[in-house]
């Protein structure tokens, strides 16, 4: 089988984590190494496509010196969204790697947040960030603009009740996004891991548009799993 080909086509991928400050010296954050976001882009810049990059904050160096991949450094929730909403006016494929914060501190403090002299334990007040993804797909919806393919990722355990792959399917269909890449996450967590386990789910419109039938199911390094998500998305 020949590889798929990009060429010509705009994709914008985000990688990494957000950092949410609460005041000048302390944030919330999380553990994403930006790893898969970073194979997503150099995979789809390999087959021919003008990347652009959002990265938030990674353990992993991003890629640099290649030509046909620009590189944008944000660090909030909010800082991607806006980007995210810039950039996918004019691309053909939005690939959601990052792993966004879902709440922030309420407050940003502009001074150091002082101990105080009794022992009370501080609460901080969170506020929900935007649904990126939801609202990229809700805007592609109003407007007839945006990525014709737009890929939401999600890390599920299962529960009790569900199978991680029936929890990925109804965040599928709550999110509106085409293709869902599911991580399974177990007690070796895929954070800043080479390898990884995922499942990648079509929704019924992008069955009929992509002509994928079965979802696939790769237990790899997150090099491979960026070419199946890559060639997913490119057909
Ligand atoms: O709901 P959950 O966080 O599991 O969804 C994960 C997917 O949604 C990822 O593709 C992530 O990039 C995206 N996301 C987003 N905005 C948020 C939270 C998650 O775009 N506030």
């Amino acid at each position: 089988q020949s590889p798929p080909s990009l060429t010509g086509r705009r994709v914008v991928v985000t990688a990494g984590g957000t950092r949410e400050p609460l005041d000048p010296v302390r944030y919330l954050g999380n553990r994403s190494s930006g790893k898969q976001g970073f194979a997503l882009a150099e995979r789809a810049v390999h087959w021919g496509a003008q990347v652009h990059l959002i990265a938030g904050i990674t353990d992993a160096e991003p890629p640099s010196g290649i030509s046909n991949l620009t590189l944008e450094r944000i660090e909030t929730a909010a800082q991607l969204h806006e980007a995210v909403l810039r950039e996918s006016v004019h691309a053909d494929v939005l690939v959601m790697a990052a792993a966004v914060a879902d709440f922030r501190p309420a407050d940003y403090a502009q001074a150091k947040i002082k101990k105080t002299d009794d022992d009370a334990n501080p609460v901080i007040p969170l506020q929900r960030n935007p649904d990126i993804l939801a609202d990229t797909v809700r805007r592609r919806a109003g407007t007839g603009t945006g990525p014709k393919v737009i890929v939401g990722f999600a890390a599920e355990t299962g529960d009790d009740a569900h199978a991680p792959v029936a929890l990925a399917e109804q965040k599928l269909q709550r999110k509106g996004c085409d293709l869902l890449v599911l991580n399974q996450v177990g007690e070796n967590l895929v954070f800043g891991q080479d390898s990884t386990e995922v499942h990648i789910l079509a929704s019924e419109a992008a069955q009929r548009t992509l002509g994928s039938a079965e979802p696939v199911h790769l237990r790899g390094s997150k090099v491979e799993a960026a070419e199946a998500v890559v060639s997913q998305a490119a057909r």
